[in-house]
């Protein structure tokens, strides 16, 4: 069997191919700067150590290109959990595609769909509710902005890795004009959108999380929602489930039409409890942080994807049956004990996000080294 290398192998987005890939059969190295990545430990997997791809993208594609050839045999299959490699990867796309099969679209197109001004732009030419978005070039621009939107608003950078090295948050808000040019001086460099804020708490967002082949056939799809981020409000999620939503999952591949998307994809849409709309939020053009919960419903994305990289026949999923979910445990510990102590959650919204069938998307005791190694790491930081 051809071998997988997941790239960027740090967390439970990792984790969650690389178990995946692992219980389908799948030979798979798991890749990533640190040593210590959690996708490392795995016992599915072989680590292997890369360059960082967003401080260093040239040493990165050296150090992918030398583990291919290691590797030898038929061209291994990529899989890519954060932009910073798949930016990388784009620079330097022929030398990567002699050695590797890369089951995403070619750079040309990935780097508009990594855009998010290039995402609304799709989702408007069809249609596809987005939140009421400024794009702003100056400081004329975000005084504009600020008669035009309601507040609060959020400015969200267009690309975001270094967005987020700096402020340390993937969106910075403001709930007033002064509020809003202050931000706007701070993220201009990142070249923010101010967007408004879609109300509601974090279960109003809902996810298709897809496989598409070349053709842009839909192999694999599943629907579900987030019960609660970390943080919440503006972050990433903690506890999520799965509910299969055909209508949304159908609205969502049109978006993913329209951009010609080929490969394992998240789009995120808020559900506005105002009208019962479905707002993009964003296309992440890869797997995602709660990837593992497909696979838990029967919708195994990247087990998928890599028999239709490798020529095999893949079976098609369209939707699962409902309930399952998903939590980091520590994370949801720690932040519903916060909330429900400051009235923000409830102790009964707390214990449904936990009803069986649930599991934690580190924590495995048929594969216990990563939640070891995630103590440890949670113990260090206090
Ligand atoms: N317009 C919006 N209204 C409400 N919440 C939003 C909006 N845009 C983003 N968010 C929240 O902020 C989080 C991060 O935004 P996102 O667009 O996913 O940025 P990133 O590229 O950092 O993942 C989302 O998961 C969502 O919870
Ligand atoms: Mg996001």
């Amino acid at each position: 069997m051809t071998t997988a290398v997941v790239l960027q192998a740090s967390g439970p987005n990792a984790l969650g191919i690389v178990r995946s890939l692992g219980r389908a059969g799948v030979p798979v190295v798991a890749a990533d700067h640190d040593r210590r990545a959690l996708g490392l430990l795995s016992r599915y997997a072989r680590p292997a150590i890369t360059a960082d791809p967003l401080s260093s993208p040239r040493s990165f594609v050296d150090d992918l290109l030398r583990l291919g050839h290691d590797l030898g045999g038929s061209r291994p299959v990529l899989f890519a959990t954060h932009d910073e490699a798949i930016a990388a990867i784009g620079a330097r796309e022929d030398e990567v595609d002699a050695v590797f099969r890369r089951p995403w679209s070619p750079w040309g197109r990935m780097e508009h769909v990594l855009d998010k001004a290039h995402q609304h732009a799709a989702a408007r030419r069809i249609g596809f509710p987005v939140p009421a978005t400024v794009e702003p070039r100056d400081e004329h621009d975000v005084a504009h902005a600020g008669r035009e939107l309601r507040f609060p608003v959020i400015l969200k950078p267009r690309s975001a890795p270094e967005f987020r090295r700096r402020f340390r948050a993937q969106v910075l808000r403001a709930d007033d004009a002064d509020a809003l040019r202050r931000a706007y001086a701070h993220a201009a460099p990142y070249d923010p959108q101010i967007c408004e804020v879609i109300p509601g708490d974090d279960s109003h967002l809902w996810t298709l999380g897809s496989y598409r082949d070349a053709g842009g056939e839909r192999l694999g799809s599943f629907t579900g929602r987030k019960l609660r981020q970390w943080p919440t409000g503006f972050g990433t999620a903690r506890a999520a489930e799965a509910r299969w939503d055909p209508a949304l999952a159908e609205r969502c591949h049109r978006l993913l039409d329209e951009l010609e998307f080929h490969g394992i994809s998240q789009v995120e849409v808020k559900r506005d409890p105002r009208d019962g709309r479905d707002h993009l939020i964003e296309v992440n053009p890869r797997s995602w942080l709660w990837i593992g919960l497909a696979t838990a419903c029967g919708v195994n994305l990247p087990y998928t994807c890599h028999l239709d990289a490798i020529g095999a026949p893949a079976p098609r999923r369209w939707g699962h049956p409902d309930g399952r979910r998903w939590v980091l445990s520590a994370k949801h510990l720690v932040g519903s004990a916060r909330e429900i102590r400051r009235r923000e959650w409830t102790v009964p919204a707390f214990l449904g996000s936990l009803r069986p069938p649930v599991a934690d998307g580190v924590i495995d005791l048929r594969d216990p080294r990563p939640a070891m190694a995630y103590a440890r790491l949670l113990h260090r930081r206090g």
